[in-house]
């Protein structure tokens, strides 16, 4: 046994869904895709990286934990009804442009 180290939820899953991915290469997304997708987002994901009633920032993560969170969203794994639905309509590239994008953005502070 490990010793108990509290984590968020997401965290478990993104070692897990590296796990089982065997790990490949990620190639890395488009940026500027990113910035113009992002137009979506950030109704809902202040890109100030300030959560706001609920909703998790997301600006900073790395691109591999960002991509293995929005398939988490498309393979119904993770429960939220909103992210399933923008999730499923993203192709491959867009997600992983989003994740270029997002990653590149630091977090305040
Ligand atoms: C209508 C509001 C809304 C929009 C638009 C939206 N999201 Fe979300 N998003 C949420 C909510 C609410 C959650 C938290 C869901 C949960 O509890 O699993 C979330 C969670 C996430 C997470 C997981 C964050 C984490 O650390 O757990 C990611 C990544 C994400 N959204 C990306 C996106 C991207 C990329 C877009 C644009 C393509 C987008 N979202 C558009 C509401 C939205």
């Amino acid at each position: 046994m490990r010793g108990a180290r509290p984590s968020p939820g997401w965290f478990s899953f993104v070692a897990l869904a590296a796990s089982l991915s065997g790990g490949p290469a990620l190639a890395s997304g488009d940026k500027a895709l990113g910035e113009y997708l992002s137009s979506e987002c950030t109704a809902c994901h202040q890109t100030s990286g300030r959560q706001v009633g609920g909703i998790p920032a997301i600006v900073g993560h790395p691109a591999d934990q960002f991509v293995a969170l929005m398939n988490a969203y498309r393979t119904r794994q993770r429960d939220n009804v909103v992210m399933q639905t923008i999730a499923a309509r993203l192709t491959e590239e867009e997600i992983l442009a989003l994740a270029a994008y997002y990653e590149s953005l630091k977090p305040p502070g």
